[in-house]
């Protein structure tokens, strides 16, 4: 028995040193130390050793099981250490990494968040409202007639339910005021709806930034003040601005405003960023009568709403508004 046991290490043990891979060792270690292995099968025959020499002879089985035990963990390290040379063998440890290119904002994020930090400062909170609208919150309470071209099904984008895509942001006007009494100092950004042709100025999908100030007293040098001092914060103080004179159904009287648009090598030029005006008193009657009371009744305001994109063009020079969203990063990434 004592023989068979130490032939049985011998062997393990050359067997063991000629193993070259991880997953070999794993054989071996069943065909050796497994339920049937050769160790496991040679105890077995304890039960005809003479009761005398069992102590021994199962002392010896224990030791012979751990050397080789040990043989096999030492071996298995051995090929580990080998394996994890060799995965990084022909890498040249001293080159410098490789960057990683870490995305960016895009522009239109850029000079939104730019224009709520201006806006914040002179008192105006965050609002929001839903991009699908009803025709109450985005024409008739905004004292938009029904045969206004703006409620045409071949300009704004419906739905089955009469819902349909916003076309402005000035829905928020309406949102927050029936939940709110006046003061109300509001800014909402987001997005608005248009079947509009497509070109250099005009996308389907654009991004607007809405404003209302309700208070008493309130006056169009108020709203003059307001929009002067916030474009001239974003773009310089030697910014052009000007207002000409317009209309919309919110608001009397109403302009555009229009900033220029300076390009090296091109004729500057007018842009239109903007329509505002004087809270027309049919929009408070409408916001009251959907209330039921007449908080607003009296009220005065300033209503304007901005064209982000339009805003991102004077920002940085841009001719074609498309360049907005053709999303290439060797454009977008030169407008931080
Ligand atoms: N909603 C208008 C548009 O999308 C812009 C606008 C004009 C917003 C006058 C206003 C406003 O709040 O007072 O063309």
């Amino acid at each position: 028995m004592k023989e068979e046991i130490l032939r049985i290490q011998e062997e393990a043990l050359a067997s063991i040193a000629k193993v070259d891979s991880m997953r070999a060792i794993e054989d071996v270690r069943v065909a050796i130390l497994g339920k049937k292995g050769t160790l496991t099968m040679a105890q077995s025959g304890m039960k005809d050793v003479p009761k005398e020499d069992k102590p021994a002879v199962g002392q010896m089985l224990n030791d012979v099981r751990r050397a080789i035990s040990t043989a096999l963990d030492e071996k298995l390290d051995q090929l580990q250490v080998e394996a994890d040379r060799q995965s990084v063998a022909g890498i040249d440890l001293t080159l410098p990494g490789r960057s990683v290119a870490v995305g960016g904002i895009h522009p239109i994020s850029i000079i939104r968040d730019e224009a709520i930090r201006v806006l914040r400062r002179m008192g105006f909170v965050l609002a929001d409202g839903p991009d699908i609208e009803d025709e109450f919150h985005c024409f008739d309470a905004l004292n938009t007639p029904t045969d206004h071209p703006a409620r045409n099904e071949k300009d704004s984008f419906y739905f089955d339910s009469g819902k349909l895509l916003r076309t402005h942001t000035s829905s928020v006007q309406i949102r927050t005021m029936e939940k709110q009494n006046p003061p109300v100092r509001i800014i909402a950004p987001g997005s608005a709806y248009r079947r509009d042709e497509i070109d250099a100025t005009h996308l389907s999908v654009f991004n607007q930034l809405e404003g209302l100030y309700v208070d008493k007293d309130v006056t169009i040098g108020d709203l003059k003040g307001t929009l002067e001092y916030f474009l001239q914060a974003l773009f310089g103080q030697e910014t052009e601005v000007r207002f000409r004179p317009h209309f919309f159904p919110f608001t009397e009287p109403s302009f555009e405003i229009d900033v220029k648009l300076k390009v090296a090598g091109c004729e500057p030029k007018w842009v239109e960023i903007a329509g505002c005006g004087m809270v027309d008193p049919a929009v408070f009657e409408a916001v009251d009568s959907s209330r039921g009371n007449k908080e607003y009744e009296g009220m005065t305001g300033f209503a304007f709403g901005i064209g982000l994109d339009r805003l991102a063009m004077i920002r940085w020079g841009i001719r074609d508004i498309r360049a907005l969203i053709e999303n290439d990063v060797r454009f977008l990434s030169q407008l931080q």
